[in-house]
């Protein structure tokens, strides 16, 4: 009996991320909320026959709460996205606010459950959450994740079709460390499998232009859909590949390493990283193993390039005040 709540069902990520959730055989309680419209898409789901029982809340009644209670797992894609000329984080004034909120009801309602964290600036948002769990003195660095899964979809997708077609994209599996930002996103190509040929990786121009598609991608949604928003339906996708991993591993037995942005700070079996890094940062995206718990190990980052020890340098320094920011963000009082 696995019960995941979607925090912003009826958004742009939200419906077609419930929709996928809805479709999930691990998943028999699907429970959805928003400030708009989830009593009506959950109505809707509710018609697939699937086993999942979908029920819809809003606000009014302490909803939140209702929705989360007794949860195993809550995905958040609530908050505003960005339109053109804006970065990730413009958004943090409206979206801090709303994680904190959301992070303070998962607190009283289920303490103990998976929180993976959709909402951008992710690099930002993942501190508000933890510092909000840990003033309710619930938080579990283990259960905490930055859903950065759409920047490994992307770098498969772009290195398959820059390599032969992005018909093979499926074949593809290249590490992806760092934040969720521009610069903080760090593909690590050297690492790809199959191997990215050397023609391409040796090749500087060719090389750039890869990693900058994979930095960027989200903009090329963004100017795409011209003012209606960003990436929706492949971040619902990411985000319900992400969940199946994390239930798989917990409910399913099948641990697995993938990438995700976690806490690194004290106790949570970071200190490898860091030191890797050569960096006092206490978020990063990095290597997890999966298991029962959640995050059953941090690994390393393992062998890099050049290339890509320069590229992890201006992800730090761009991190260490995103982080700075979400960890010293003070709600506003209800
Ligand atoms: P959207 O505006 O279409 O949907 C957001 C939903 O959140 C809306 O339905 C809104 O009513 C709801 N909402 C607002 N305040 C809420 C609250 N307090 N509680 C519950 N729900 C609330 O936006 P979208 O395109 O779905 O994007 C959502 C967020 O996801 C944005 O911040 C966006 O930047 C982010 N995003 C992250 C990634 C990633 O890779 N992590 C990728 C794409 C988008
Ligand atoms: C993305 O990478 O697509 C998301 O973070 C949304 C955005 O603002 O680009």
């Amino acid at each position: 009996m696995v019960k995941a709540v979607v925090c912003g069902a009826a958004g742009g990520i939200g419906q077609p991320l419930s929709l996928l959730l809805k479709l999930n055989p691990l998943i028999t309680e699907l429970s959805l909320y928003d400030v708009v419209n989830a009593i009506g898409v959950a109505t809707d789901l509710s018609h697939i026959a699937t086993p999942a029982q979908v029920t819809g809340y809003l606000p009014p009644d302490n909803g939140a709460e209702k929705a989360l209670k007794d949860a195993d797992i809550v995905v958040i894609p609530a908050g505003v996205p960005r339109k053109p000329g804006m970065t990730r984080d413009d958004l943090f004034k409206v979206n801090a606010g709303i994680c904190a909120t959301l992070a303070q009801a998962i607190a009283n309602a289920c303490p103990k459950a998976f929180i993976l964290v959709i909402s951008n600036p992710v690099n930002s948002t993942v501190p508000v959450f933890a510092e909000t769990l840990k003033k309710a003195g619930v938080f579990d660095p283990k259960k905490l994740f930055g859903v950065s899964h759409l920047d490994i979809v992307r770098a498969a997708t772009f290195a398959a079709t820059v390599v032969s077609s992005p018909a093979d994209a499926p074949k593809y599996s290249i590490p992806v460390v760092g934040g969720h930002s521009g610069a903080t996103i760090v593909p690590l190509l050297s690492q790809s499998n199959p191997k990215i040929p050397a023609e391409i990786l040796s090749n500087k121009e060719k090389r750039d232009a890869l990693v900058n598609r994979i930095q960027f991608g989200g903009d090329e949604v963004v100017k795409a859909k011209d003012g209606a928003g960003s990436a929706t339906l492949s971040m619902a996708q990411a985000g319900a590949e992400f969940t199946e991993f994390v239930l798989q591993a917990a409910y399913g037995k099948k641990s697995r390493t993938v990438q995700a942005y976690v806490f690194l700070g004290a106790d949570s079996g970071g200190e490898g990283v860091k030191k890797e890094i050569g960096a006092e940062v206490d978020y990063f995206s990095v290597n997890i193993e999966l298991g029962p718990a959640g995050i059953e190990k941090i690994l390393p980052i393992g062998t890099i390039d050049d290339q890509e020890r320069t590229l992890l340098a201006a992800a730090v320094k761009e991190l260490g005040p995103s982080i700075e920011k979400g960890v010293s963000f003070t709600p506003a009082p209800p």
